[in-house]
């Protein structure tokens, strides 16, 4: 009988355990702490894998936290300049306002919003976009009564559930800005220049895109006029907007994909429907735009994706991007006219911008040259060092004394050896650092040492205040000497 390849494998196998066999007895034995180690590690691992973030949410970082608080502190900047009052809103409101506002139909409500009943049997929505809310808010607080226009800012999450991409979250923050009472154009040109502000003071170039959609009428009309060119072209368009053919034309112009493109561009343009008073509204923000220097470009395929805007609109897009697409938008707004009175209250103008928060920050890590990209992280202008579980207690002491003096203070509790310490003020490149050990403990005392002369000075822990103030004139703001 001829040899069957059974054996052969059960051979080679046995030939390849020794071999394994071998390595691993070669393999360094682990001491006993290498095995708890890994051990250690492998636990964490596992805890790690357990508790993962939700798909399109993220946490921001501590390492991110100081371009975070450069928009915030930008952002601050701006609305006070242009009297702009901050105001925040709950995460959760009722879904039927955003139903009303941002409207069925737009992807935000049909698609997006996280919705549900509460334990009272009531529908919420967390909030997709801060227009509807502030304009909630407005009605709420009765704020008709205050002097118009009444100018508020925000900066707040957001929630869209959304396929998440880069750039795109389920939670997004957005700064945004909303201006209530005032019909001029003026306002129209202030709102974009805030947000023109914004990346400008960031160091990074924009450029807005901008169109007008005119009042309802006006958009009625050309609605018709493009349904019937968008019937002819049927064919050529993606299954989504075909769809959108009857339900939402002006949604067909806002299409990214490559397929829809060449219909798109031949379609009719509104800025052609309008009567001569949306064109003149529509001007006159250019003439603003043109004497402010901020540059634009016309848009006329711009309609933006949530229904309460009339007339103007805008979006803000990063000047140097290649390939431009929904998820490159920094920022958009525009004229919402009618929504207050179609939530029941008084014609009040309105207009307003956001931007979005967590994409300027990406650009700001890509795309800031070097120099503007260090942004400085929180600065240490002394050091507090400390020897001994008793000093430790008056070291804090003196940290909470020393808080309303402005000084930056680094420490380190938890280190307790000196050198580690001197080494961690070492790093932060401070110019002194005060030392508290037994000695000073019981005199009363504390000691500077100048780090760049390692001259040291031994002081009254009273007179620590003054002594410091003094010190830190001869040295730049940040502490740095001259
Ligand atoms: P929006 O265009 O829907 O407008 O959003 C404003 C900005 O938020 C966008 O340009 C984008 O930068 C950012 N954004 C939107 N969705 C996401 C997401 N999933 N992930 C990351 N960033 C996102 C509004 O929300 C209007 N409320 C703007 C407005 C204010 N109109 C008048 N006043």
């Amino acid at each position: 009988m001829p040899k069957t390849k059974k054996p052969v494998v059960k051979k080679e196998i046995k030939k390849k355990n020794t071999v394994q066999q071998k390595t691993e007895s070669e393999a360094p034995k682990l001491t006993k702490k290498e095995q708890e180690a890994k051990k250690l590690d492998k636990r964490r691992r596992k805890a790690s894998d357990n508790w993962g973030l939700l798909r399109g949410m993220r946490d921001i970082l501590p390492e991110d936290q100081k371009y975070w608080r450069k928009c915030l502190d930008t952002a601050y900047d701006i609305t006070d300049y242009f009297l702009y009052n901050k105001i925040d809103m709950p995460v959760i409101e009722e879904a039927k306002l955003f139903i009303r506002s941002v409207g069925k139909g737009t992807d935000i409500v049909d698609k997006e919003m996280y919705s549900f009943e509460d334990k009272d049997g009531k529908k919420v929505t967390l909030r997709p976009e801060g227009t509807a809310s502030a304009v909630r808010a407005y009605i709420t607080h009765g704020m008709w009564n205050s002097p118009q226009p009444v100018k508020l800012w925000y900066m707040l999450p957001m929630f869209r559930h959304e396929k998440p991409q880069a750039g795109r979250y389920r939670q997004h923050t957005q700064f945004g800005c909303e201006c209530f009472g005032a019909d001029d154009p003026s306002v129209d040109a202030e709102i974009i220049l805030m947000s023109y502000n914004f990346f400008k003071d960031l160091g990074l170039p924009v450029r807005i895109k901008i169109n007008s959609i005119g009042d309802p009428e006006e958009r009625d009309r050309y609605k018709q006029e493009l349904i019937t060119y968008l019937r002819t072209k049927r064919s050529y368009l993606c299954e989504d907007c075909k769809k959108r053919i009857n339900r939402s034309p002006l949604r067909v112009l806002d299409c990214k994909r490559e397929d829809c493109q060449p219909v798109i561009e031949d379609a009719p343009q509104i800025i052609d429907w309008l009567q001569e008073d949306s064109k003149n509204h529509f001007m006159s923000i250019l003439e603003y735009l043109d004497e402010l220097e901020v540059p634009y470009v016309l848009e006329p395929k711009l309609v933006r994706g949530l229904d309460y805007y009339n007339g103007m609109v805008f979006e803000v897009f990063y000047e140097d991007l290649e390939n431009e697409t929904a998820q490159s938008a920094l920022g958009g707004g525009g004229r919402y006219d009618l929504l207050i009175e179609s939530m029941g209250s008084n014609h009040t103008p309105a207009v307003g911008f956001s931007v979005g928060v967590d994409r300027v920050v990406n650009l700001m890590k890509t795309h800031l040259p070097k120099k503007k990209k260090d942004i400085k992280d929180r600065e240490v202008d002394i050091y507090l060092a400390h020897l001994g579980k008793d000093a430790r207690r008056v070291a804090l002491r003196l940290l909470n004394e020393l808080r309303g003096s402005k000084i930056k203070i680094g420490f380190n509790f938890f280190k307790e050896a000196l050198k580690n310490q001197l080494e961690a003020a070492n790093k932060l490149n401070v110019p002194y650092v005060l030392i508290i050990g037994q000695k000073e403990l019981q005199d009363g005392t504390i000691i500077i040492r100048d780090m760049e002369s390692g001259v040291q000075e031994i002081i009254d822990q009273q007179k620590i205040e003054s002594h410091l103030k003094k010190k830190m004139k001869t040295c730049l703001p940040s502490g740095r000497k001259k």
